[in-house]
């Protein structure tokens, strides 16, 4: 692999095929079954990059670092993490959206009274944010997946969680009560790797620009 090959860390789940389809539009592809290999790093049939093929919410802390020159990661994901990271591209695909939902049809499981609010969430930072800006005094349920089971069994009364098809929601008889954010992937980019290496670095960027064909 060339010795200045650009690292890249790139999402497992479900915005990892969009970003193997933008980068084999640029002509980059690699080379192994990413689906059935065990390796974590892989190099770019041409040498020039490096992915590395990590969690989604794991993407900003290597790119943050420097372990990664630059990533690829959800707005939500980004925005839970809070770093310092530059943001140039907007991707324009992994569209969705958070929101805060209830049960359709009103408060049916409630074994202990609701007191404060209670909000169940895998965001609890940009849930935090959201309440404190409307002056609304909630606890918040951090919880890992399976959100939309917690109203149902009277775990919270709310959850904020993300929204694709509103299939889960549905399924779930529940409703949603108000907008969080709109999500799309974005491109992160490490500060001093732009800087140190910005020969390399912002022409990936503006070819990254130009087939997502969408700039921030
Ligand atoms: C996400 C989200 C919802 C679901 C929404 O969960 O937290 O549960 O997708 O998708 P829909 O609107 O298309 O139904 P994910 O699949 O990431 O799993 P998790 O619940 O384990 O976090």
């Amino acid at each position: 692999m060339d010795k200045d090959a650009v690292t890249i860390a790139v999402p497992k789940g479900r915005l990892f095929e969009d970003c193997m389809d933008l980068f084999k539009r640029m002509g980059i592809s690699i080379a192994e079954d990413v689906d059935t290999s065990r390796k974590l790093v892989f190099p770019s049939m041409d040498g020039s990059i490096r992915f590395l093929v990590v969690r989604d919410k794991d993407v900003p802390a290597y790119v943050e670092y420097g372990a990664a020159d630059m990533g690829i990661v959800g707005k939500d994901v980004l925005m839970e993490a809070g770093g310092d990271l530059l943001e140039p591209v907007d991707l324009g695909f992994g569209y969705c959206r958070i929101v805060v939902a209830e049960l359709a049809s009103g408060k049916k499981e409630n074994p202990t009274g609701w007191g404060q609010a209670r909000i169940a969430t895998k965001y609890p930072n940009i849930s935090a944010a959201y309440f404190a800006s409307r002056g609304e005094q909630v606890e918040i349920i951090p919880l890992h997946g399976s959100i939309e089971l917690a109203p149902c069994v009277g775990l919270a009364e709310r959850i904020v969680d993300l929204v694709s098809t509103g299939e889960t929601l549905k399924q779930n008889n529940l409703v949603e009560s108000d907008e969080v954010m709109l999500i799309t992937a974005k491109l992160v980019v490490n500060r001093a790797s732009l800087k140190v290496r910005s020969e390399s670095i912002e022409p990936l960027i503006e070819a990254i620009g130009n087939a997502a064909g969408v700039r921030s």
